[in-house]
């Protein structure tokens, strides 16, 4: 496939893979409001994980490991790859509280629930910065071009 093509696919999966973050980010500010948004907020993440997440972050994977020219891999390009493959490990990561989670929140477990949150939240802290790196350096290397 084409370099400018793979290059455009990426893209607009990393955009809609960050609009998909930012959706997950303001409903999970939400969940403690009450014991039963909570609930709520478990099953739609991990709804909205399946459904669009892991598809947008699994396009992300495979064009960017298409894209790579290892003759270029130093510097900035090196950091750009690193950072966006921590952002996707972490984000593949977070499926298993984010399941997790939604579980317990199908027996009524509130603890699990609470202690799964928390682990999505410690995964997201390196996540998410992770991504907004690779973006940074994404950027970066498009104003090179
Ligand atoms: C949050 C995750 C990611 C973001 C925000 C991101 C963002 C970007 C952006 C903005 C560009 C355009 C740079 C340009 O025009 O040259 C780009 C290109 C590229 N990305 Fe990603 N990316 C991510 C994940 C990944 C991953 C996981 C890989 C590989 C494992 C990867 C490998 C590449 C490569 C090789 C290029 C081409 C760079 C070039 O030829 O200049 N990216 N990415």
């Amino acid at each position: 496939m084409r370099f400018d093509l793979l290059l455009q696919i990426h893209l607009f999966a990393v955009a809609f893979w960050l609009g998909v973050v930012a959706v997950e980010y303001l409903l999970e500010r939400t969940r403690a409001q009450s014991r039963n948004q909570g609930f709520t907020v478990a099953r739609l993440h991990r709804k909205i994980d399946l459904f669009f997440e892991m598809p947008a972050f699994t396009v992300v994977l495979v064009t960017g490991l298409l894209l790579i020219e290892p003759a270029r891999f130093d510097g900035i390009y090196a950091l750009k790859v690193v950072a966006g493959g921590i952002a996707v490990l972490g984000n593949a990561l977070c499926l298993v509280p984010v399941l997790k989670r939604r579980a317990s929140a199908e027996t009524d477990d509130l603890a699990d629930v609470i202690h799964q949150s928390k682990m999505i939240d410690r995964i997201s802290l390196l996540a998410i910065p992770a991504g907004l790196l690779a973006l940074a350096c994404g950027v970066y290397l498009t104003v090179l071009r």
